[in-house]
């Protein structure tokens, strides 16, 4: 257990075990990969691209430097630029929206569903307009968007749709993959998420060929694999040693995708006799085993108070996200206002993610909830 001078410790995140029981295999592995000339999207890329198809069951993968440049691969690559807008949620992280910018189209925000914090379908239906190019949906924190109704009205309206899955790795719906919906779904692999890699990686998934080749020459400064630029691109390849520490993680995933639910559900056991603490709220179309808590996301009043008030008994937490993405000061000019989005701006103010992680124990769990608890006692 973590403790100092007797008090104990509860970090956001940590790793640090698996990591150790890891390391003679990627010692091996490693000492492999400095023997060998192809370091960057090289035998180990391909390995994991392989296995990743195999375990999201989509037909193609394309390794990323990280998901920010994946979601401008998918948009480039779909022709999608200015002139053009993409309808994507107010309430995410910032990636979902400047990859839009990057293009050069115009994303149009719409608020989120308070149970499940993904785009709102009414509001999306009433943003599309004749210029309206793309969906992008945003599967946050546990759960995913409403799929199967998201595809309606895509369809209706002859909109792509695609997947902002960065943080969904494991996520499925009726047994398919988040990221496999739509055009395209991209995954991060930031060290911090669900599957992590020791630095920044991403990827991309799509069951679409001629999108595949795309995308894929699209990351590689636009070559076509003989050294002939076909197209605009950027440099977004992943490194081989990512791709090692990928693989073997992958094989870990599931076992760590279970932990993350009993503790989640220890947390919500616990936290359900705490009054002023709204818990995370799965929603009906997700069928038992098909959430995975990357995030446990509760809203609180005073919760910037609270938040100090852990910190100060050695219990890290995280504001995701604490202000929406229309009033950031990089949309001003889009010209949105406090009061647009209700349910985002209040979900900004209250929402607190809670340390979750497979090595975290149940005393640190028990001992989160007791400081909530006391916090709000003492109120
Ligand atoms: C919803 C969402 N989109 C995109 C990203 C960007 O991922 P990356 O850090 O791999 O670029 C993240 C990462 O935190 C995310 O949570």
């Amino acid at each position: 257990m973590f403790q100092t001078g007797g008090r104990m410790l509860v970090p956001f995140y940590s790793n640090t075990q698996e990591m150790r029981s890891l390391t003679p295999d990627l010692r091996r592995e490693f000492a492999f990969l400095v023997e060998q000339d192809t370091l960057v999207n090289g035998p180990m890329v391909k390995r994991f691209e392989k296995e990743l198809s195999d375990y999201t069951g989509a037909k193609y993968v394309i390794a990323t430097s990280n998901a920010s440049d994946a979601l401008e691969l998918v948009l480039r690559s779909l022709g999608i630029g200015p002139g053009d807008e993409v309808i994507v949620p107010c309430y995410s992280f910032f990636s979902s929206v400047s990859c839009i910018r990057k293009v050069g189209a115009t994303p149009v925000f719409v608020d989120i569903d308070a149970p499940t914090y993904a785009l709102n379908l009414l509001d999306v239906e009433a943003a599309i307009t004749r210029d309206t190019k793309a969906i992008m949906v945003v599967h946050l924190f546990c759960q995913m968007a409403d799929m199967q109704a998201l595809n309606a009205v895509a369809t209706r309206h002859q909109v792509l749709i695609v997947e902002d899955s960065a943080e969904a790795i494991g996520m499925t719906q009726n047994g398919v993959h988040a990221g496999r919906f739509g055009s395209a779904g991209v995954l991060s692999f930031f060290p911090t998420k669900t599957l992590g890699a020791l630095g920044d990686a991403g990827a991309i998934i799509t069951d679409d060929p001629k999108l595949a080749v795309a995308m894929r020459q699209t990351g590689d400064l636009g070559r076509d694999g003989s050294g002939l630029a076909v197209r605009r691109g950027i440099c977004s390849r992943m490194d081989d040693w990512h791709a090692i520490v990928l693989s073997h993680r992958l094989r870990t995933l599931k076992a760590n995708i279970e932990r993350r639910q009993e503790v989640a559900a220890l947390y919500s056991r616990l936290l359900g006799q705490v009054p002023d603490v709204q818990l995370p709220r799965l929603t009906s179309y997700v069928k038992s085993g098909e959430e995975v808590f990357y995030v446990y996301l509760v809203q609180v009043k005073q919760r910037d108070e609270l938040a100090k008030f852990l910190l100060a008994q050695g219990i890290v937490t995280e504001t995701y996200y604490p202000m929406p993405l229309h009033l950031q000061p990089a949309m001003s000019d889009l010209g949105y206002r406090v009061g647009c989005f209700p349910v985002a701006e209040t979900a900004a103010s209250k929402a607190l993610a809670l340390p979750i992680h497979p090595e975290i124990q149940k005393a640190q769990i028990e001992y989160t909830v007791e400081a909530i608890a006391r916090f709000y006692s003492s109120r």
